[in-house]
């Protein structure tokens, strides 16, 4: 089969098409015809050389995938030859074909294309985890949801709209900010400046919101504290603005905070069947009817994911950035928008 590879760390250049051997499913495994994956933050990490696979994963990039089923492992229930399927993976997706463990594949809803359920795992369990799990967010609570516009803030603008949580989402282009406001944001700020705590103030008369999800980390920390309400929580999933701050833990102890962090990739195999099973149960099903929708930005045929990585890199995807992937030597002929 062929993959995408990244020869040596370094650029988008460094992505590159070569032939690999095809993967073999355990008993456990599906293998896939991958039809589409999608880009992630970590991918671009990876592919620098600074983000590398836990042991024992595929070294190809690629953490989400949609195809058909075409070979499986001997203690395999519930799937059959040419069943469409999603799934988170751990690595992989970049390629003709992969392996993912059959518990955590799910069925493509009828109506649904290969494109859309490939840019729906990390962004809705990603927004499922820190809004719900770790975020504990209530009806009628108030949420603070940074970069609005990304794969995983438009899943969580969503999914927060659809609980009835008041929501409140910061992005750095209007453009970003008009589409959390479509999906169901209450209010939004330019946070081209980071200074959103007085926005917050003067938005929650000075209560301070219940909840902040939050991709940016060290530049937005100080604001987030001052943001919080007393005994808020604060579920950092991203470090786009880097790792490390001078913290003051006062602001923690006086008004009682909880500070979470959590990581999809590397939690073992266990905990991801889980929340596949918690997302097939809550969220699928509005997804199969369309309540919830991934948003897809573009779609990059495979030949072009040099391109679709310096796109992400510009921070101009507005929602999710999908790749389809080519079964023949021939250019993909898929329909697509190019942005470039
Ligand atoms: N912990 C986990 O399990 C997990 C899972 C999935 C993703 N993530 C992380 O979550 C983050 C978002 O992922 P995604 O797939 O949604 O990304 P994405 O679609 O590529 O969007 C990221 C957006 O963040 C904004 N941004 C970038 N740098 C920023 C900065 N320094 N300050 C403020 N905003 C910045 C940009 O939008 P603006 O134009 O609005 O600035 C950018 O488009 C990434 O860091 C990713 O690694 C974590």
């Amino acid at each position: 089969m062929k993959a995408v590879l990244a020869t040596k760390p370094g650029g988008p250049e460094v992505l590159q098409i070569a032939e690999v051997p095809d993967p073999v499913p355990s008993a456990e495994q599906l293998l896939i015809h991958v039809r589409a994956t999608a880009l992630n933050r970590a991918d671009l990490l990876q592919r620098l050389g600074r983000y590398p696979p836990s042991p024992g994963e595929s070294d190809i990039l690629g953490l989400e995938l949609a195809g058909d089923v075409v070979a499986m492992g001997s203690a395999v229930e519930g799937f059959q030859i040419g069943d469409r399927i999603f799934a988170l993976v751990s690595g992989g997706a970049y390629a003709q074909k992969a392996v993912v463990d059959y518990r955590m594949a799910i069925p493509i809803p009828e109506g649904m294309s290969y494109t859309e359920a490939a840019a729906i795992p990390e962004a809705f369990f990603t927004a499922h985890e820190v809004l719900f799990t770790c975020g504990r967010l209530t009806t009628g609570e108030t949420v603070l949801i940074h970069a609005a516009g990304s794969g995983v803030g438009t899943a969580a603008v969503q999914m927060a709209a659809h609980c009835g949580a008041h929501i409140l989402a910061t992005a750095r282009t209007t453009e970003k900010l008009n589409l959390a406001r479509s999906l169901g944001a209450q209010d939004t700020y330019c946070c081209s400046d980071g200074l959103f705590a007085e926005w917050i103030r003067h938005r929650t008369e000075d209560r301070g919101v219940h909840l902040i999800v939050d991709p940016v980390g060290a530049a937005y920390w100080e604001a987030n504290l001052n943001s919080l309400a007393t005994q808020g929580r604060l579920v950092v999933f991203g470090l786009l603005g880097g790792r490390s701050t001078a913290v003051d833990l006062s602001m923690i102890l006086t008004k009682r905070l909880s500070i979470i962090g959590t990581v999809l990739r590397s939690r073992s195999l266990a905990e991801k069947i889980s929340l596949t099973q918690e997302f097939k149960a809550r969220w699928l099903p509005l997804l199969a009817r369309k309540v919830l929708r991934p948003v897809i930005d573009s779609v990059f045929p495979w030949d072009r994911v040099a391109d679709a990585h310096r796109y992400m890199e510009a921070n101009r995807n507005l929602g999710k950035i999908v790749l389809v992937i080519d079964d023949s030597s021939q250019r993909c002929e898929a329909s697509h928008s190019d942005p470039t």
